[in-house]
């Protein structure tokens, strides 16, 4: 089976966490768009594992992609695939000599820019992801391939330097030495990484014709989505699925199955429209019970009730056959629940997204409140089974289902491989995990 796992709403969905919990029944995973900005939690066995840019599935699949549509800070990468090597993965890792690489310089200026923004800044992570995908498209950027030169290196640094000079002048990046330290750093992770660089699309296409598994792991959230997303407050990216053929250069003709990841509310980190955002007692509640801070900033983030017509978009963006719902565990244990049903304007339900502040305006939101489910004990969880869950819990996921005419296939009730649900009837069932138990050492 060829799926694709995808957030539904403002990134931190738990794709992560799905997409290692599938990733016993794939035997491949790719990564196609964003970079470190991307912060993937999991957790095996009480032991937490942050992903920024190996795919999430690294921990169980044969081999894992990250794809042309990324950027790489090659030091962080080196980093992170220390860190799987030194946790006994086994995982053969191939990394498109295509994708994009960030520089130090690169996240020197996603700060500078973000201060001349000032009141329009976007809140974004500072890993130099918007700097990167502006080299690229201003046809100036560094690829993976081009680490391997120091000459070519010292070409594009040099170039990128003289055209962002204005931004540039009064950081260290001003002295000659300080690039030429930068080049023959850049040279020597090259050299490091050299031996997992391919050119992936071949890759994928040849596992894809061996008949293998493959699961593409989306980053961010539909609405962070450069195109479709609250522009300008997005990534410098793609995120919606369709963004896999071309950020991995697969066919999206050739993807059965899309799950679209949401989680039971909604939250955001950085600015921009946020149209279900709570504030005060409940907000604080909700942001501490599911500790809603930053995997790659620490930042607090925003935190609002679940919202369906963005939801509905979203699942329409990516054609989302299935939705896999996390952090029921959290949502049920506040002692007040809002969803929000439908926009409106002057009293008329409205049938797309508002996408700015002034649109935003006179958006009236309509809610239902909806009965708290309380804590869930770990035997429950571990039962696997739906049928045993409290009835208010099952309550809001008919509701979710009856609102967006999309079945919830997956169900996650805790930060743990353990603590998720495959529905009956869900096309996941239909595809076995390849691993035994015995082989599951990660
Ligand atoms: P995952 O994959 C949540 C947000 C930033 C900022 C905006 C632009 O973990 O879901 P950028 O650094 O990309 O230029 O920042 O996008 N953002 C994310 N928010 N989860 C993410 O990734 C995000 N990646 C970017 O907070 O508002
Ligand atoms: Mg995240």
């Amino acid at each position: 089976m060829i799926s694709a796992v995808l957030g539904m709403q403002f990134g931190d969905e738990g794709k992560g966490k799905l997409t290692d919990f599938l990733s016993d029944r794939f035997q491949v995973a790719v990564r196609f768009n964003g970079g470190g900005n991307a912060g993937h939690t999991v957790v095996v066995n009480g032991k937490t594992f942050k992903f920024h840019l190996v795919p999430s599935g690294s921990l169980r699949c044969e081999t894992v992609v990250l794809g042309n549509g990324m950027v790489i800070d090659p030091h962080a990468l080196i980093q992170e695939i220390d860190n799987l090597r030194a946790s006994k993965c086994k995982a053969s890792i191939k990394i498109s000599k295509m994708a994009h690489v960030v520089t130090p310089m690169h996240k020197v200026l996603d700060r500078k820019e973000e201060e001349i923004r000032s009141k329009l800044s976007i809140g974004t992570t500072a890993q130099g992801i918007g700097p990167t995908y502006e080299d690229k498209y201003a046809r100036t950027g560094i690829r993976m391939i081009d680490l391997l030169s120091a000459e070519i290196l010292r070409e594009k640094i040099d170039t990128i330097f003289r055209m962002k000079e204005s931004l540039l002048k009064d950081t260290e990046f001003s002295s000659p030495s300080a690039r030429e330290t930068m080049v023959l750093d850049l040279f020597r992770s090259g050299k490091l990484l050299e031996p997992y660089m391919e050119y992936t699309e071949v890759t994928v296409r040849q596992l894809y014709d061996e008949g293998k598994s493959i699961l593409f792991e989306g980053a961010q959230g539909t609405m962070l989505d450069i195109d479709f997303g609250m522009y300008p407050f997005v990534t410098s990216s793609n995120a919606l699925a369709g963004a896999l053929s071309l950020g991995a250069g697969f066919p999206f003709r050739k993807v059965d199955y899309v799950i679209g990841v949401v989680k039971a509310y909604m939250s955001k980190v950085g600015a921009g429209p946020f149209p279900t955002e709570i504030q005060g007692d409940d907000a604080h509640n909700l942001r501490e019970l599911g500790r809603e801070y930053g995997t790659t900033t620490g930042r607090p983030r925003r935190v609002g009730w679940l919202d369906i017509p963005l939801l509905r978009y979203a699942i329409k963006m990516n054609d989302a056959d299935a939705l896999a719902i996390t952090r029921l565990d959290t949502l049920g244990e506040m002692d007040k629940i809002r969803v929000c049903v439908s926009y409106k304007k002057d009293g008329q339900e409205i049938d797309y997204i508002p996408r700015t502040f002034r649109e935003m305006d006179d958006l009236e939101l309509e809610y239902i409140d909806v009965k708290p489910w309380g804590k869930i004990s770990e035997s429950l969880i571990k039962e696997h089974n739906f049928a045993v869950l409290p009835e208010p819990m099952k309550d809001y996921i008919k509701l979710i289902e009856n609102h967006l005419k999309v079945p919830v296939d997956v169900i996650s009730l805790g930060q743990g491989r353990e603590n998720t649900l495959v529905r009956d009837g869900s096309r996941l069932r239909d595809q076995e995990p390849f691993l035994q138990d015995s082989d599951q050492s990660l």
